[in-house]
């Protein structure tokens, strides 16, 4: 930074004057030899959006994010890591550190479907997504990127609901589907302001970058249940004071435009809907672990290639795999994965279309095939 502050008052005199201009800019800068010399003939849109970022008049330049040596530049592939940004922005990267969006590049690495994928599907189809918790080896954690896109660092940006929708939607997490059908999206989408109608930042992430502080049952993948309380899926446990302290959390949010009756109860509701499609899951992953020890599957787990992360076992939780399986698994996979998570993530997102047509019904036709399908099977031993 201190290389640039000789440079800084030439460039705020011509941020002032007029529409920007090179003319009145210290000679360095433009430079052939310097990076924003070079850079604005190679990349000139991606120098605009540097020069109209908080960083180019507080004097942040392009070296103090990538640092001055081009070869290890290159040897990064142009990464900038969170701990750079950390040197600076302390409280956003120690807060963002201990959301669920950190550990998002371990959890696709460790799981079963990301280790059986080809090399270009991990890339595209995974870590596209999972980066915002990018690994580098200097020990940062995050792509800050993902939701302050480089090279304009806006904050406005990073609060619009569009910056979290290309991650959140789809079968297995339709947040921002669900949050549109809502009547929170219907007034946003009119409004146009958060004050009137939360959108995902403002439940989720004002103030603080952790992500996770109002989660209760509604957690990544399939969820949360109560400590003690049978799940017969795989699913992370939780004691009553996290689960209290997380509700209390969110129930602040709601506080600014609805009475505490109402959101207590509406996020009763979307509890109960979560306790209901777990049971129906439930009751499918018995019927699986039945035929299993029947020998009725077919072909056998023992007798297929073997799952990356739990080999020749029965896999009825995050590992499954879609390949190398049987149509009652692979209709339990689809069950599990997409209605199941429609169903609670629709409830918590107040979408009625998502908790019941394409959740709940859904839910309920998969359940009636997958018995079916078990007295076939068992019919045709
Ligand atoms: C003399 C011209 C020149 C100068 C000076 C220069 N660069 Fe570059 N830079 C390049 C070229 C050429 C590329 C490769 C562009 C491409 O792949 O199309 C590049 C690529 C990059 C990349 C992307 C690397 C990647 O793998 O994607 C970054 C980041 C970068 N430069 C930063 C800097 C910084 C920081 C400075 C100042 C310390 C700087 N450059 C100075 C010409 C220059
Ligand atoms: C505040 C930090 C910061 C500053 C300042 C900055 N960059 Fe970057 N730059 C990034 C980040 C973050 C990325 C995204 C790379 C990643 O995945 O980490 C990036 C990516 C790049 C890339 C490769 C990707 C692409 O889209 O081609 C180039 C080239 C680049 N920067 C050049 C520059 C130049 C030239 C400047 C100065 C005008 C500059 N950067 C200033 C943080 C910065
Ligand atoms: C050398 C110090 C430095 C580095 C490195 C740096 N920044 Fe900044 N950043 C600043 C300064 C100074 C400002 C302007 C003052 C402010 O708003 O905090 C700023 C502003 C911002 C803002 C706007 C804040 C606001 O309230 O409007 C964002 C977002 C941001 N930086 C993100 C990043 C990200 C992401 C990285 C890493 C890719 C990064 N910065 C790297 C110093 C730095
Ligand atoms: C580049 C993709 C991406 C973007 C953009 C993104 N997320 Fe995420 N988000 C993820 C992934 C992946 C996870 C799962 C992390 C895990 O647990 O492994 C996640 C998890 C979460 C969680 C669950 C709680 C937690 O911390 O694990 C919340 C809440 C969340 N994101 C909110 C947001 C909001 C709000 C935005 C926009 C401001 C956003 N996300 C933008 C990918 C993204
Ligand atoms: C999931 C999306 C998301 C990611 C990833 C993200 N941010 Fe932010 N950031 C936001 C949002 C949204 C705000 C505005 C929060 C508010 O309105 O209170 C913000 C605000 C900021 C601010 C200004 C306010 C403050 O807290 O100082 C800075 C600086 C910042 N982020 C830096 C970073 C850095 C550094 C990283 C990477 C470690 C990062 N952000 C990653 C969404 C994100
Ligand atoms: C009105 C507040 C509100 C808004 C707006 C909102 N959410 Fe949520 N979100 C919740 C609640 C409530 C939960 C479940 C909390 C719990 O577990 O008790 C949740 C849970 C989540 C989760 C964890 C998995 C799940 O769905 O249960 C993610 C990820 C998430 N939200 C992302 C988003 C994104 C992305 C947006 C914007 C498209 C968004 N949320 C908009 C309130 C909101
Ligand atoms: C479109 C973006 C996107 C893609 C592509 C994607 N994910 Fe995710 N993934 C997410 C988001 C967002 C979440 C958080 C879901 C939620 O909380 O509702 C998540 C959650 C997860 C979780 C649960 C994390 C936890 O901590 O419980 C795992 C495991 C996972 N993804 C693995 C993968 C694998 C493996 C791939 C590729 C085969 C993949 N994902 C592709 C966005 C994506
Ligand atoms: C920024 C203000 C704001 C916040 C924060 C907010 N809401 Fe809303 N909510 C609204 C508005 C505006 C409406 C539409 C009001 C109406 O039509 O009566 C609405 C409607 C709803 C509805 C639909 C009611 C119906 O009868 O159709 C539900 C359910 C709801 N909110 C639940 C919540 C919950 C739970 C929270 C906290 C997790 C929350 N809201 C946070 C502004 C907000």
């Amino acid at each position: 930074m201190r290389r640039l502050l000789p440079l800084l008052a030439a460039v705020v005199v011509s941020t002032a004057a007029a529409a920007w201009r090179w003319a009145p800019l210290a000679r360095d800068w433009v430079d052939e030899d310097q990076c924003v010399g070079c850079h604005r003939q190679r990349d000139a849109r991606l120098v605009d959006q540097w020069l109209q970022s908080p960083h180019m008049p507080a004097g942040v330049g392009c070296a103090d994010c990538h640092g001055d040596d081009h070869e290890a530049i290159f040897a990064r592939g142009g990464r900038v890591s969170a701990k750079v940004c950390g040197d600076c922005h302390a409280a956003a990267t120690e807060s963002f550190a201990r959301s669920g969006h950190a550990r998002a590049e371990e959890a696709a690495r460790q799981n079963g479907r990301f280790q059986a994928a080809p090399a270009a599907i991990q890339r595209v189809g995974c870590l596209s997504c999972h980066a915002i918790g990018r690994l580098d080896p200097d020990g940062g954690r995050g792509r800050c990127a993902d939701c302050h896109s480089a090279h304009r660092f806006s904050v406005e940006e990073a609060r619009r609901p569009e910056a979290c929708e290309g991650c959140h939607m789809g079968p297995d997490h339709p947040q921002a589907e669900a949050w549109r059908a809502s009547k929170h999206g219907v007034v946003f989408a009119q409004a146009q302001d958060p004050g009137v109608a939360p959108t995902c930042v403002t439940c989720h992430l004002a103030g603080d970058h952790d992500t996770s502080g109002g989660l209760t049952l509604g957690t990544t993948g399939n969820g949360r249940v109560l400590a003690g309380t049978p799940a017969g899926i795989p699913m992370e446990a939780a004691d009553r004071d996290t689960l209290d302290a997380g509700r209390a959390r969110m129930l602040a949010v709601c506080g600014e435009c609805h009475s505490a009756g109402f959101a207590r109860r509406q996020l009763a509701d979307a509890d109960e809907v979560k306790r209901i499609a777990d049971g129906l899951v439930a009751e499918a992953a018995q019927i699986l672990r039945e035929l299993h020890a029947e020998g009725l599957l077919a072909p056998m787990p023992a007798d297929r290639p073997p799952n990356p992360a739990a080999g020749h076992a029965l896999v009825l939780g995050g590992h499954q795999l879609y390949s190398d399986t049987s149509a009652i698994e692979q209709r339990f996979f689809e069950m599990s994965h997409f209605r199941h998570a429609i169903a609670f993530k629709g409830a918590y997102h107040f979408s009625p279309d998502h908790a019941h047509w394409l959740g709940y019904a859904a839910l309920q036709a998969d359940l009636t095939f997958i018995r079916d399908e078990a007295r076939r099977l068992r019919a045709a031993r």
